[in-house]
């Protein structure tokens, strides 16, 4: 095998933005950028509709000039078309490609996408191999922890990309049967960051900087990767990065409303057609941007899952913090429409 020194090095000491469907769009991804993420990588894109030349796949491709590294992410459930997805996906020259064995949707893992690959490690390794044999590019291959809390398998999973040349590991640490139920089991993201030697990036509950701190710590790997946490506050990199919360008020929090949905109409268009599509990205990010809450050192006995999963639902008293932090849908369209008259703290 070649020197791969170069390409694992990508994924050394790294913070990054996770690969997330819609959440991933790409304003977003250059908004969490802004903040400090070091690394973001594109939607799932199904490998098999690259293979087919579709044309509606080819935006998801597409990154943002400040966005390097970026990957390319690509899921199928056959060798085939894993491997020529990979050579259309490599042809749009990304830094490098994921390949992605943790998407636990049902009408994926029915036809052996995603998650399911978990269950047949000898599909798995036909995959992988397929991408490597078609490309040079850093390879990461993401996985969960296991199908099952009964198929914990991911140190198998590991080793079986480790000698099939990817370049890195990113794992999730829940299984595809406990969706987000369960806290993220960073044992078994330890155990593979133990098993191999390329680096492992691990993934899972990374809300509040004492969580990257402690993880690289107690465990060997080499970066972690933030999902949900970006889309509550995207400034967790900034956080994550200094190693200090950050409490923005609530005209600063406008603020990083107003920059997304600048880069949002840069990038959609500010026209008939292009609003629209901006005002629903923009609804769909206030369905997780209204979870924020500021963390303060009572919190600290809960656990820090319970800050994304349980609402703290003390009411704020000013009226302009109640407002972001309201679920409703009518105050989601009220912010929108004051975005867009410039009516609110900071404007
Ligand atoms: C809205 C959303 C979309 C996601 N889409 C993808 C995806 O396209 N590809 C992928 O590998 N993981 C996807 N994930 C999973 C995340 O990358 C990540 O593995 C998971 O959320 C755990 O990280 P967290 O605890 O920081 O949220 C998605 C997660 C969310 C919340």
């Amino acid at each position: 095998m070649s020197d791969r020194t170069t390409a694992r090095d990508l994924f050394r000491d790294v913070i990054a933005l996770a690969p997330m469907a819609t959440g991933g769009n790409l304003p977003y991804r250059r908004l969490c950028r802004e903040f400090g993420a070091e690394m973001s990588c594109s939607e799932m894109i199904l490998a098999h509709k690259l293979a087919k030349g579709s044309r509606r796949e080819l935006p998801l491709l597409r990154r943002h000039e400040g966005e390097s590294p970026f990957g390319i992410q690509i899921a199928a459930g056959k060798p085939a078309a894993m491997g020529e997805g990979a050579r259309v996906a490599a042809s749009h020259e990304p830094d490098y490609l994921d390949l992605n064995f943790g998407c636990p949707i049902d009408v994926m893992v029915r036809r052996g996408i995603g998650a399911a690959a978990l269950k047949r490690p000898a599909r798995l390794r036909a995959m992988i191999a397929a991408a490597r044999a078609v490309t040079d590019l850093p390879l990461l291959v993401k996985i969960r922890a296991g199908w099952s809390e009964k198929k914990v398998n991911a140190v198998e999973m590991a080793r079986i990309a480790e000698d099939e040349g990817a370049d890195s590991i990113s794992i999730h640490g829940r299984t595809r049967e406990q969706r987000y139920r369960r806290d993220a089991d960073w044992s078994i993201i330890a155990e593979v960051a133990d098993a191999v030697d390329i680096p492992v990036l691990g993934n899972g509950d990374i809300l509040l900087p004492g969580d990257r701190t402690r993880h690289l710590a107690e465990t060997r790997v080499s970066g972690v990767v933030v999902a949900r946490g970006a889309l509550i506050k995207p400034w967790i990199f900034r956080e994550l990065r200094s190693g200090e919360v950050w409490h923005p008020s609530t005209a600063e929090r406008w603020g990083v409303m107003r920059r997304y949905f600048d880069m949002a109409a840069e990038h959609f268009g500010d026209d008939e057609k292009g609003l629209p599509r901006v005002e629903r990205f923009f609804l769909w990010h206030l369905g997780f941007w209204h979870r924020y809450r500021p963390y303060v050192d009572a919190d600290q006995a809960a656990s820090d899952t319970s800050l994304i999963q349980q609402r703290n639902d003390a009411v704020p008293e000013d009226p302009e913090d109640r407002l972001l932090y309201s679920g409703r849908e009518e105050d989601h369209e009220l912010i929108w429409r004051r975005l867009l008259d410039k009516d609110h703290p900071g404007a």
